[in-house]
């Protein structure tokens, strides 16, 4: 049993791998500043929690102070392209500086013998590919703050390896997606920004779905992206977190299914699962996003022996549908307490 840091463990990626961590028996820590998490889902998951902030040296000292970790799956990081366009100081603050901080405070506290860190890079480190599928050693060459903001974290962790032993992980989702409906958790993000939420309550009749970019170089114009389930993601992480606490060198993993969707499949899949249209909006496509991002995913089956069993777009979008269900009715629940 191991004492393991969850950084961003209020959040979709992170809330999701705590069922994992605690079947196997390892004690779990969540450090969150709830700026885009859910204190409701830490209670729910009933784990240990610290509120904080990355970018508060105080705060990360004293977590460290307290507890011994023997690990750190480190997901905390602002994630979306197009508010780093708009604020990179924002995103190179908490995602490279706060992921420094969380890394020199762990030296400190350990005297230079850091627990081993998991982390949560992305496929917006490739920018626009020239190849696909992309796998580990594609070029790594940004084109949105978010994505350079990842890869300089993926350079300290580096460093720290060769400098001061650092052992780490470094898992890069492609477009995770999904829900785990057994354990009452799935996507809440506040302002929603991700795909496949937002086409299911355009289908459900809320605002219709902006679907940025219908003339990019690809068989239909829209984007492709590669739709990973969020519990494959989560059992990247439990083998990651195995591997490294068995000893394992550092090393680093692409995460997806290996399929690309455009846009506009992905669009009719929601449209199939819930037996209505979904109405789009359609708009130009937005700086920093690349026209198709599919993943190589082998060595991660190599290595860790890790396989994606969740990934079918019809899973993906069945599971987010039901969990999009289940809020909706669990919100107008709450609201019939308030006005009765
Ligand atoms: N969701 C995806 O499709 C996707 C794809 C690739 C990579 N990632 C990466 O996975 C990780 C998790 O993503 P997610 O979708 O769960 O995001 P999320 O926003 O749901 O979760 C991130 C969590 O980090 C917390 N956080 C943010 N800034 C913090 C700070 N300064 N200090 C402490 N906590 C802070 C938030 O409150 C939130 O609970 C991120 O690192 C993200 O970059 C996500």
């Amino acid at each position: 049993m191991a004492t393991v840091l969850v950084t961003g463990g209020a959040g979709f990626v992170g809330s999701h791998v705590i069922p994992g961590l605690k079947r196997r028996g390892h004690r779990v820590v969540v450090f969150d500043n709830l700026q885009r998490g859910h204190r409701s889902t830490v209670d729910q998951l009933d784990v240990e929690f610290v509120q904080g902030d990355l970018t508060n040296s105080e705060e990360l000292q004293r977590l460290f102070v307290g507890t011994h970790f023997d690990a750190i799956l480190h997901f905390a990081a602002l994630a979306y392209v197009g508010e780093s366009m708009l604020n990179p100081d924002v995103y190179y603050r908490v995602n490279t500086a706060g992921t420094l901080n969380l890394l020199q405070q762990s030296l400190s506290a350990t005297e230079g013998q850091p627990p081993p860190v998991v982390f949560s890079s992305s496929c917006a480190v490739f920018g626009i590919p020239k190849q696909l599928p992309l796998d580990e050693r594609s070029p790594k060459s940004p084109i949105s703050p978010y994505g350079r903001s990842k890869l300089v974290a993926e350079w300290l962790l580096e460093d720290f390896g060769r400098a001061y032993g650092l052992r780490s992980v470094v898992l890069r989702y492609f477009n995770a997606a999904g829900a785990d409906l057994a354990h009452g958790l799935g996507e809440i993000h506040q302002p929603e920004t991700h795909l496949i939420p937002l086409a299911i309550s355009a289908g459900r009749g809320d605002a219709p779905l902006h679907l940025f970019g219908t003339d990019f170089d690809t068989p239909d114009g829209s984007a492709i992206r590669d739709f990973i389930h969020v519990c494959d993601l989560a059992e990247a992480h439990l083998l990651a977190l195995d591997h490294l606490l068995a000893g394992g060198d550092s090393d680093d993993f692409n995460l997806g299914s290996g399929s690309g969707i455009s846009v506009w499949e992905l669009v009719h899949a929601v449209e199939a699962e819930l037996q209505s249209p979904v109405p789009v909006h359609q708009a130009p496509s937005r700086p920093g996003d690349p026209p198709a991002l599919v993943s190589d995913s082998r060595k991660a089956a190599v290595v860790l022996g890790w396989q994606p069993h969740y990934s079918s777009l019809k899973r993906i979008v069945s599971d987010a549908a039901a969990w999009d269900q289940r809020q909706r009715l669990y919100i107008s629940h709450e609201l019939s307490h308030v006005t009765t």
